[in-house]
């Protein structure tokens, strides 16, 4: 298959990171005779610092004019700090997913059974959980009306949701579902929130089409609790976009660390793949962070594509650097492994299994093997 792939490395580790999922996939290229061409373009801090835009025209021509995006990292502490700043890293993403209609963040949460002990939570709590958040990713008080009165004294974000946006977002969640243990949990706050209601009507309305599916509600104070507390009784959440934002981080917690997990973007024509976590500033260039979370999303871009053989090769290679603790210090305090040898590592495992020990001894001396 031949994809042109464009990368937005962003900012902090971003770069780092996507170059590991990079060199994934270039070796699943070579194994399995795909070409896949890479563009690069800016987005995000970097962007504003070249152009004095977050989502440069040239970036958001490509992303449209392209068979998938890779995703890397955004946002800088320069900017956090400066509430008064006009122009914004996030706006970069935001402005993406609005304008490639990306409706749909799909985002599994499963720990590793090789880490089962690195979560904060008892092994008894988190081990079996499988899970995926359907977040909603274009509507909702991130899109809505922002307003700031004169005085800077008053301010007002709008939550809006249609039914269209609603719906299209949970037949995704209904259908994934069906493939799995086939239940729904819709999170929302519908004791308070006049969009909640709305979408408890339309997700009602929905799931008549999928009678198979069992579909319950949870509030999301609740369900912040529950995710913690018996994460084994979820299949797929469904909830809006702010709501989403802040459980996928709280879940992350189960799988050790939030350096694992991946997510895609999906739209009915285009497709976005991205780490959860963000540019983490404190440890760019360091060679510290994990990388998993942007191979991963590299993996469910091969999936999208239908190459599920290329992505199941990705998720072994992966849990083979899990087990054998080729993985970043998040994970092993001690570990040798830098960002940039869990990638050679994953790569390496991809490209030739028999060489993978020989190329373990290079890294522990401090050599890279490939690229
Ligand atoms: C995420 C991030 C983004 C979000 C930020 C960077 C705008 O936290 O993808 O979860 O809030 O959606
Ligand atoms: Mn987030």
């Amino acid at each position: 298959m031949n994809l042109k792939i464009a990368l937005l490395a962003g900012d902090g580790i971003g770069p780092e990171v996507i170059l590991q999922a990079k060199k994934a996939l270039y070796a699943i290229g070579v194994v399995y005779d795909h070409e896949f061409v890479f563009e690069d373009a800016f987005v995000g801090a970097i962007a504003i610092e070249k152009t004095g835009n977050p989502l440069p025209e040239q970036t958001l021509n490509l992303c449209l004019n392209t068979d998938a995006v890779l995703f890397g990292a955004i946002g800088d502490p320069k900017y956090d700090n400066d509430p008064d700043s006009k122009v914004r890293p996030e706006q970069g993403l935001l402005k993406l997913r609005k304008e490639l209609g990306l409706f749909a963040n799909i985002r599994p949460i499963k720990p590793y059974d090789s880490l089962l002990d690195s979560s904060p939570l008892k092994r008894k709590i988190i081990e079996g959980a499988d899970f995926i958040i359907f977040r909603e990713l274009t509507g909702g008080v991130y899109f809505g009306e922002k307003k700031l009165n004169e005085a800077g004294t008053f301010a007002s974000d709008l939550c809006e949701y249609s039914e269209e946006e609603i719906s299209r977002i949970t037949h995704l969640a209904f259908k994934s579902a069906q493939k799995r243990r086939k239940k729904v949990t819709l999170v929302d706050k519908a004791n308070v929130l006049e969009t909640s209601r709305l979408w408890r009507k339309v997700v009602k309305k929905v799931a008549e089409d999928y009678p198979e599916v069992i579909l319950d509600f949870l509030f999301v104070d609740n369900a912040a609790m529950q995710i913690i507390l018996n994460p084994k009784q979820f299949d797929v959440i469904l909830t809006e976009n702010l709501f989403g934002d802040i459980l996928s981080d709280e879940a992350s917690v189960i799988t050790g660390s939030i350096g694992l997990l991946a997510s895609a973007s999906l739209g009915h024509t285009n497709a976005l793949f991205e780490p959860i976590h963000g540019s983490y500033p404190q440890a760019t260039g360091k060679n510290i962070a994990n990388p998993i979370a942007s191979i991963l999303s590299a993996a469910m871009l091969l999936e999208h594509f239908g190459l599920h053989k290329e992505a199941k090769k990705v998720y072994e290679a992966v849990e083979k650097a899990i087990e054998d603790n080729a993985v970043t210090v998040d994970l092993k305090s001690d570990s040798k492994f830098g960002t940039n040898e869990v990638g050679d590592f994953i790569a390496n495992f991809i490209l030739n299994k028999d060489d993978l020990y020989f190329k373990i001894d290079n890294v522990k001396i401090g050599q890279s093997t490939i690229v």
